[in-house]
C-alpha cells in the first residue's frame, strides 16, 4: 500500500531528487526517530474547514504541532494566528513549502485546487494530507497518483470518517469475523436543519472578502456540489467496509429542491449494494449503513461529524447470539485522522486512513455515478473517465 511503511521518512525533507530517494530510504529505515518527535504541519487555507477541524486537530494531535498556517487573506491569516499561535504564518504557499523546518501540510482548499496544491508540496518534499475529494477528474488524480508513487512520500485523503470508532468496529468485523458479505446498503442524507446545529456545534467562522475562490461558485451547481461534498463521503465508506465497486447504475431526482440519487451497486467481490444521498431530507442528520454477512450483521447510525460523537454501531454475531457496541467515547475524528497521518510518517504505522488509491477510487465512483445519472446505463468504475 502506498506510505505504509515509511518510518523516519520526515527526514527526507531535505530530499529533491527523487533518484536520490531510494538510497536515502535505506538509510533512514536505520536511523532511530528523535524521542518525542511531533511532526511539524502547515495548513494551506484558513477557511472554514481550517477553522472548524484542521488547526485545533492539529494543536491537540499527540504527536504532531501547527507549525505553519498560509493563507493569502492578510486580515484572515492573521486572525487565526492570534488564535492559533502557529511558529509561523505564510502569505505565499511556495514559502511555506520552502520551509526545511516543515514536515507536512494540510490542504484545506477548494476541491479544485487541490491536485495541483499536493502536487507542489510533493515535488517540495512535504508530506500531504489533503482535504476530500481529492480532485474533481480521475485524470487528474491519477497524475497525482503518479507523483505520490515517485515521491516516496505519504499523501492521505482526509476522508474523516475512517477514524470515526464505531465505523472502525465494523470494518474489524467484517475483515476478522463476518466471513462472505452478501449486500452493503448505505445511506448520506444531509439535513434541511444541519446549519442549525453546525452553527451551534462549530466556531464562530470567520471570512474575508480577499479570500481565494475558484473561479466560479462551486454551489452554483448543486448537483456537482453534492455529489462532490457527500457523495465522496459515501463512496469512500461503502468502499471501506465492503471493498471495491465494481459497478454503479444510478438514478436521479430533484424535487422541492431536495436532490436525491439512489444507486444500485456491484461490488468487485460480486456483492451487491445500495447507496442512497439525498441532500436534504425534510427531517434530521440520516446516515448509516447495513451490512449483510454470513456470520453477522451490523448495523450502523452515524452522527452529524461536528457533534464529534462515534456511530452507533450494533454489531450481531451470529455464532453466540449476541450483539455488540463499541462506545467510542473519542469521537474527535478529524484529530484522529491528524494523530494517524503523523503516525504513519513519524512511526511508519500502517494507514488506516485513504490512500490516494482509495481518494481515485471515489472520484471514479462520483463520476461514474454522475454519468450513470445522465444517461441511465450501468458504468464501470474501472474504464470511467471524466470529470465532475
Ligand atoms: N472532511 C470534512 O468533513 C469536510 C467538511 C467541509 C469541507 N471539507 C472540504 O474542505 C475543502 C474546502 O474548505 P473550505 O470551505 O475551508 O475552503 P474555502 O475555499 O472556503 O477557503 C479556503 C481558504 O484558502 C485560501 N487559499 C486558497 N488557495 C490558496 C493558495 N494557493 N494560497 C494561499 N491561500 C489559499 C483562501 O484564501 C481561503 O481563505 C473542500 O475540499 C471540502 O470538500 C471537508
Amino acid at each position: 500500500m502506498i506510505g505504509a511503511t515509511f518510518s523516519k521518512t520526515f527526514l527526507e525533507e531535505t530530499i529533491r531528487d527523487t533518484s536520490d530517494r531510494e538510497a536515502v530510504k535505506v538509510s533512514i529505515e536505520n536511523t532511530p526517530v528523535e524521542a518525542g518527535k511531533r511532526l511539524r504541519v502547515g495548513v494551506l487555507g484558513c477557511g472554514p474547514i481550517a477553522q472548524a477541524a484542521h488547526f485545533e486537530s492539529a494543536n491537540k494531535a499527540c504527536n504532531a504541532e501547527l507549525y505553519a498556517i498560509c493563507d493569502v487573506a492578510d486580515d484572515l491569516r492573521d486572525r487565526m494566528a492570534a488564535t492559533h499561535a502557529p511558529s509561523r504564518s505564510f502569505k505565499d504557499y511556495d514559502e511555506m513549502l520552502a520551509d526545511p523546518l516543515l514536515d507536512a501540510v494540510v490542504i484545506a482548499i477548494s476541491d479544485t485546487f487541490h491536485v495541483s496544491a499536493a502536487i507542489k508540496a510533493l515535488s517540495a518534499g512535504k508530506h500531504v494530507l489533503c482535504e476530500k475529494p481529492i480532485g474533481i477528474s480521475v485524470e487528474e488524480v491519477e497524475e497525482l497518483a503518479r507523483a505520490v508513487e515517485r515521491s516516496g512520500l505519504v499523501l492521505q485523503v482526509g476522508h474523516n470518517k475512517r477514524f470515526d470508532e464505531g465505523i472502525q468496529s465494523a470494518k474489524q468485523f467484517v475483515e476478522e469475523e463476518m466471513g462472505e458479505l452478501l449486500a452493503l446498503k448505505a445511506w448520506y442524507c444531509d439535513s434541511t436543519h444541519r446549519y442549525v446545529v453546525t452553527d451551534a456545534a462549530q466556531p464562530l467562522m470567520v471570512r474575508s472578502k480577499h479570500a481565494i475562490t475558484p473561479g466560479a461558485n462551486p454551489k452554483a451547481d448543486l448537483e456537482k456540489y453534492f455529489l462532490r461534498a457527500h457523495g465522496s463521503h459515501l463512496l469512500d465508506t461503502a468502499r471501506y467496509l465492503a471493498g471495491e465497486i465494481a459497478e454503479v447504475d444510478a438514478k436521479f431526482l430533484v424535487r422541492f429542491g431536495a436532490y436525491c440519487w439512489f444507486v444500485s451497486v456491484t461490488f468487485a467481490s460480486g456483492a451487491i449494494g445500495h447507496l442512497d444521498l439525498t441532500v436534504a431530507v425534510r427531517m434530521d442528520w440520516h446516515e448509516g449503513f447495513q451490512i449483510y454477512g454470513e456470520r453477522g450483521s451490523v448495523i450502523g447510525k452515524t452522527y452529524n461529524p461536528w457533534l464529534y460523537k462515534s456511530s452507533d454501531v450494533d454489531i450481531f454475531h451470529e455464532t453466540t447470539g449476541q450483539m455488540t457496541r463499541v462506545l467510542g467515547a473519542d469521537g474527535h475524528f478529524y484529530r484522529r485522522q491528524m494523530e494517524g497521518f503523523a503516525d504513519v510518517i513519524l512511526q511508519g504505522a500502517s494507514m488506516n486512513g485513504a490512500n490516494i488509491e482509495d481518494g481515485l477510487a471515489s472520484v471514479r465512483g462520483m463520476v461514474a455515478i454522475a454519468q450513470s445519472a445522465q444517461t441511465g446505463k450501468p458504468v464501470s468504475l474501472a474504464s470511467v473517465t471524466g470529470d465532475l
